[in-house]
């Protein structure tokens, strides 16, 4: 038996063991208060109540993640945006720097824009602004994206220049609606008119700066060469409605390079700030759009970008922003400050947490869990807009995930024998959920690397496996024919073709001797194409 031992300690250091001297979470009313109107995301850690987010009681619905690489963000937010299209039918929009969120927008029926591949936006665009509210947005980012805020007679000239392109196409600087005489939508002007009228300038020959003009034209250049001219093209966008068109993915990932990926998602986010501040006051419950900023540190971070306006001003229309970081101080501060709640997943670098125990006020207690949480662990602040008896920062026992049904198909071509393929009953590929097969396994004993490499390889091959293929894997993993019948049967495979798997396999495995699976399934292919 342990003695109890009694040691000095200092107010402090108790009022710091948050445990001891308040009620440890907030209470029922706070956590699960209305379900249907929010979003569960797991049970707490003290006393395990089911913890269902919404943001009646907190200053916004903006919601600030951080954690180190491989801690859930990603998950959670995925998980996030499903709950909120259920609960709310809310819309989001997703800026995904790396393309990681490609395949699951895929899964849940989203819609993939890839930017730079297929898809093009015109910056020059008004996306039902007026023009000159418009250039004022062009110059802002053209002065974050380029040096042109330091040579204010370089930035007179491009303005100018834009000011002129919509000119030249016939737009009216102040108004919304634009229409030709005949009362046809106007064609917008792009980067390559502001070239030319620069040009057109510059072998007048009379303007008295050469060299800033040329430097201008230089600048603007490079978003206008050809194979370069991302945001010089008419856009295949319908801007307009993006912002209701359930999950969509910005793939940024096919642009070249940090600055063009920062100025596709900078002006999809002015876009949706403009579309926000047209959508009036919202009536409804629940967010209508979340806009997800994930790793997307270079736009974060910007203290100008719209990103801190959509945050200002989200709550009165209902736009809610999700930001996810590694790094806490890559978030603005103008938007760290201003979300209403901050899940903190496993955090380890000492001076991430100073920065967020200092800004957040959480106890020491709270600091050393969140240094050895384990993955989907979380901790959650929520800035409750009245002084509250309880923590504003709780545990949550682990972020309970949403993942989407995903279908697979074991291909059977190759087995079946002639007189079925022409008996038109007979499926040439079978579909299962991976949630199933994976469960299958575990209970069947494969181990859990086997079953990752498995669901890899179908993935790899847009969700299909040649049957034989899959039988041979599992045998590799250790599985028992009796075993790999019984599941084969479950998935309505007759005896006869039974017989053709295991023969081909046997006949395969000779071939190809000690070879790795996986180079079988891709020689497979190759020999396919
Ligand atoms: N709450 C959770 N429950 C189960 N698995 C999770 C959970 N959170 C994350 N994972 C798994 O952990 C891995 C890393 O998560 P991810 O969200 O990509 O991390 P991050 O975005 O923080 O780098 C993924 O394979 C994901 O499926
Ligand atoms: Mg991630």
């Amino acid at each position: 038996m342990g003695r109890l031992q009694i040691s000095k300690v200092s107010n402090k250091t108790i009022s710091q063991r948050n445990l001891l001297v308040h009620p440890p979470e907030p209470p029922l009313h706070i956590l699960c208060e209305d379900p249907a109107n929010s979003i569960f995301v797991g049970h707490t850690e003290m006393l395990h109540v089911p913890f269902y987010w919404n943001y009646n009681n907190v200053a916004n619905p903006h919601i600030a993640i951080v954690g180190i690489s491989g801690s859930g963000k990603s998950y959670f937010i995925k998980t996030f945006l499903i709950r909120a299209s259920f609960a709310w039918n809310s819309n989001a929009i997703i800026i995904d720097w790396a393309g990681e969120y490609k395949q699951w927008v895929r899964e849940v029926g989203g819609t993939i824009i890839a930017l730079g591949k297929g898809s093009y936006i015109n910056l020059l665009d008004t996306g039902g602004m007026k023009p000159y509210d418009r250039i004022k947005q062009v110059m802002r980012t053209l002065e974050l994206l380029t040096d042109v805020g330091n040579y204010p007679e370089q930035r007179r000239l491009t303005e100018e220049a834009i000011e002129k392109a919509y000119i030249e196409g016939k737009y009216r600087m102040d108004a919304v609606e634009q229409q030709d005489e005949l009362g046809k939508p106007l064609k917008a002007p792009t980067l390559k008119n502001v070239v030319r009228i620069l040009e057109e300038k510059a072998s007048m020959g009379t303007y008295e700066f050469p060299a800033e003009l040329e430097n201008a034209i230089y600048r603007i250049k490079k978003f206008t060469k050809p194979g370069e001219d991302y945001f010089s093209k008419k856009s295949t966008i319908e801007l307009e409605k993006l912002v209701e068109s359930g999950v969509v993915d910005i793939d940024l990932s096919g642009l070249p390079d940090e600055t063009t990926r920062a100025l596709g998602a900078l002006t999809i986010l002015q876009f949706i700030k403009e579309k926000m501040r047209a959508s009036g006051w919202a009536k409804t419950k629940g967010l209508r759009l979340l806009v997800v900023l994930d790793e997307a540190w270079k736009i974060s971070k910007e203290d100008n970008s719209d990103a801190v306006m959509i945050v200002r001003e989200g709550r009165k229309y209902n736009f809610g922003m999700i930001i996810a970081s590694q790094n806490p101080t890559d978030i603005s501060e103008a938007i760290f400050s201003n979300v209403g709640t901050t899940f903190i997943l496993k955090v380890k670098f000492e001076k991430y947490l100073d920065y967020l125990q200092g800004t957040l006020n959480f106890s020491n207690f709270m600091r050393e869990k969140i240094s050895t949480f384990g993955v989907g662990q979380t901790a959650v602040n929520m800035a409750f807009i009245t002084p509250t008896p309880y923590p504003s920062t709780f545990l949550i026992e682990k972020i309970v995930g949403e993942e989407p049904k995903v279908e697979y198909f074991l291909i059977l071509n190759k087995v079946i024998s002639e007189d079925k393929r022409r008996d038109a009953a007979m499926a040439k590929s079978i579909p299962f959920e991976k949630e199933g097969i994976r469960r299958k396994l575990i209970e069947y004993g494969v181990s859990d690397e086997s079953i990752v490499e498995i669901i890899q390889l179908f993935d790899r091959n847009n969700r299909r496996m040649d049957v034989v293929a899959f039988v041979i894997l599992l045998e590799r993993s250790g599985l028992k024919r009796n075993k790999i019948t019984e599941l084969l049967q479950e998935y309505g495979i007759d005896d006869s073709t039974l017989i053709n798997i295991f023969v081909s396999a046997d006949k395969k495995k000779e071939q190809y001797g000690g070879k790795e699976i996986a180079q079988i399934i891709l020689e497979d292919e190759e020999n396919e194409k």
